[in-house]
Order: structure tokens, then sequence, then C-alpha cells
């Protein structure tokens, strides 16, 4: 085994904090190497949803006795800490979505749909995910826009003199990954932001992948929304971010309609809550956003604990724990590409030089799903399939990969069970 020195996080001690990472399969201690697909969960996030339920569960805005202001106060609360998070400008620019999905869908259907016309184009790239590919179709098949596609590299990387020769005065959406979920590419997209900008675009930026791994600085992107898919950073499942411009959003029309989201309503017309009300109808999922609140929170306490300054401010807190965080994945990934390039019959997809957690191969001798099935057996979970990204596979020329997706609860000691058990496949199949 090589030893990554890193003086930094504390891996034992973290790995004590996601109780399910001691569960046993087929009696072997489980290897989960499918944060992509989503993370796991820290005491801190699984309690705060107990304490909600047994505590604090009340609906939020709406009533005025102490369970509903409490609910409220926490709801209201998790937007800031989400505000820092983001270092958006302003908390009301941060919309609370059912998931990362709802948000890109939310875009395409009020900004998409209010500003598009026929001949007007939206670029997205080779490498995007259905979900930041089916709105802009959607939305395309209802304004006569055209989508066009950003090439990619052999290596796994967005082709930047493509997209300059793309740009032009007809694009008027960017949407583009900020770290692939299927190669791990880390795009750079403040060049591409700035780029789109020239030509009066506005760019949406992918952040689902990127969350969990990187400190995200939307001002210093300057980007024009921001999504987040928040149960692939260690909060519950059901709750998704929206960042926007508050000029853009204040413009938009509501995506949806209902409770909480009006000011005033009548039957001769009606009028629509201040941000970011106007884009959150019905009941939200309050416990899921608290726990968001407490996810962040974990991460700021990493930050905290490995600066030994218990009183750091939150965004501090999270610059130096996304520090961390982001130099112990890619030793980790840098050590596993390392490992798989060694063996003879594995391919490697995705080798951009800015990369983030991501460990895609194909083998020669077995399908992706043949692996995936054999790791199973030995308690290693990964993910086999096309990634939800059908026209990356189809310009990779395969019709799936085996992804290993890394957190920064994962050890050495389990990127080398992932490699014996691609040994083990080659032995099997080979
Ligand atoms: N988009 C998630 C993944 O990459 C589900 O696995």
């Amino acid at each position: 085994m090589n030893a990554i020195a890193h003086r930094t996080l504390n891996i034992e001690a973290i790995r004590k904090d996601f109780p399910i990472l001691a569960t046993l399969v087929n009696g072997y201690p489980l290897v989960y190497l499918d944060n992509g697909a989503t993370s796991q969960k820290p005491h801190l996030v699984i309690d705060s949803q107990s304490e909600y339920y047994r505590q604090q569960n009340a609906n939020i805005h709406r009533g005025v006795h102490y369970l509903s202001q409490l609910a409220t106060q926490k709801y209201d609360v998790a937007r800031e800490k989400t505000q820092v998070f983001l270092n958006a400008a302003s908390s009301h620019e941060v919309i609370f979505t059912a998931g990362c999905t709802a948000s890109i869908n939310l875009v395409a259907q009020s900004y998409g749909r209010q500003n598009l016309k026929p001949g007007d184009e939206i670029l997205l790239s080779t490498m995007e995910h259905h979900s930041n590919i089916i709105p802009w179709q959607l939305v395309a098949q209802q304004t006569g826009a055209i989508v066009r596609q950003i090439p990619i590299t052999d290596q796994g990387e967005i082709d930047l003199e493509a997209y300059g020769q793309l740009l032009s005065e007809r694009t008027k959406i960017v949407g583009i990954v900020h770290v692939s979920n299927s190669l791990g590419t880390i795009n750079p997209v403040q060049r591409m932001i700035a780029q789109a900008h020239q030509v009066g675009a506005v760019v949406l930026v992918d952040g689902a992948q990127a969350g969990p791994h990187t400190r995200i600085d939307v001002q210093a992107l300057d980007a024009d929304f921001y999504v987040l898919s928040c149960h692939k950073m260690y909060a519950p499942t059901g709750v998704g971010v929206l960042y926007g411009k508050e000029v853009l959003l204040r413009a938009m029309p509501p995506y949806q309609g209902g409770g909480d989201m009006i000011h005033t309503v009548s039957f001769d017309g009606s009028t629509y809550a201040d941000l970011p009300y106007k884009f959150e109808a019905g009941t939200p999922n309050i416990a899921g956003v608290i726990g968001l609140g407490a996810a962040i929170d974990y991460l700021a306490g990493l930050g905290r604990g490995l600066l030994q300054a218990p009183d750091m401010s939150l965004g501090l807190a999270l610059d130096a724990a996304f520090e961390g965080i982001s130099n112990y994945e890619s030793e980790l990934t840098s050590y596993g590409m390392k490992r798989l390039s060694e063996i003879d019959g594995v391919r490697i997809t995705g080798t951009a030089k800015e990369k983030a957690g991501i460990l895609a191969f194909t083998m020669d001798c077995a399908h992706p799903h043949d692996i995936g099935t054999v790791f199973d057996h030995k308690g290693i979970a990964i993910r086999a399939g096309h990634h939800c990204c059908m026209p990356l596979m189809k310009r990779l020329g395969v019709p799936a990969t085996a992804r290993a997706s890394i957190a920064f609860y994962n050890t050495v000691e389990e990127i080398d069970r992932l490699v014996d058990g691609v040994l083990m496949v080659k032995e099997m199949f080979g």
C-alpha cells in the first residue's frame, strides 16, 4: 500500500461521523465509492432530521405560534448559511427547490420561456448530465430556440476553441457543468462565463458535483445561475438550490403557483411575493433544508478543526474545509488513476488536467455491469452505466463505464480494494 501523506483531515475520526460506513456487505467492510450518485450523511445531519420532527415540526411562514416560528427561523438560517456557502451577494438570491433537476427546469421554464425566440441558441457541452440537456430541449421545442453542442476533447475537456467559435450574438444561454459526474473534469467555468457574457448570453452552471468537492464563489465566477444537488453534499435527499442573480430573478415570472409565493390573490388577478418566495410555491422540504444547514455546519466544523479555530466565521471555515477536502481527494484520485492505469486492459475515461474525485473506466474483458456486480459481492459500491450522460458515452464510443466516485471519508485502503476488485474481474473474465 502506498501511503498518502496528508497533514490535514483526520480521516479516521471523520469516518466515525458517518455511521453507515461501518456497514458490512456480504461479510466485507463496505467500500462506498458511489458518492457521485449520493453522499453518505454525518450524525449531525441525521440527528437534525430526528430533532426537527421531534421538537420543531410546523409549517413555515404561516403560523404565529411557537413551533412555526422556530421552524421558520431554522429554515431561514439555513438560507443564510447557503448564501455563505455560495458566496452569494444576498440570501434572497438563494431559492430552495426539490433538487438540481428542479432548479434547472425552473430556469428553463421561467427565464428561458420568457427570453428565447425562434433561432436563438442554447449551448450545452457534450459532457452535460441529462438534467442539463432535457429541460433545454423542452424549452427549445416551446420557443423555437436551437440547442447546440459544445464538443469535448479525447481527454474529456471542453474544446475551448470550438466553444469560442460557437458563441455568437444568437447565443442566449450557455449551460455548463462545473465538475463532470462521469469524467471528473473541472471545467474552466469562470473563463467560459466571461466569454459568454461578451456575446450577451447568460450562463447556468450545474454545480451538482462541485458542491461536495470545491469552494464555490458565484460572485467570483460571475455565474448568472448556479445549481446545487444537496444530497450529494452530505445533506438529505429532496433539496436543491438555485442561485440566480437578483436582477435576473426579479424579472422572471413564477415557475409554479401556489401557497407562500403570493402577495395578494384575487380572481381579478394576483400579485406575487418578493424573492426568494416567488419561486417557492407550496410547503417546501423544511426538514431537508434544515438538514442542508446542518451539512454546511458539518463542513465548516471540518475547517475549524483543521485550523483549530473554533470561533472562525462560517465563510472562512468553509474556505479551510474545502482546501483540506480538495487536497485530500485529489491525492486519492491521482493515486487511483495511477494504480488503475498500471493494469493492462483497463481504459480510464476522463484524463483532464483539472479533475475531481472520479475514477471511471472500462475493461476489455467485462461489461461495466459485470464489474459492478463482482464488486458488490466484495462489498464495494460503485455505479455502472451511462451515468445519465448518453451523449457523452456516444462521444467516448462506449455504452457505459464503471465509475468510482470519491468523498473525503474514503481512504487509500479503499482505493486498494477497488484495484484488487479490478484484478479479480480480470481473472474471472479475462
Ligand atoms: N447524477 C448522479 C450520478 O452521477 C445520480 O450518479
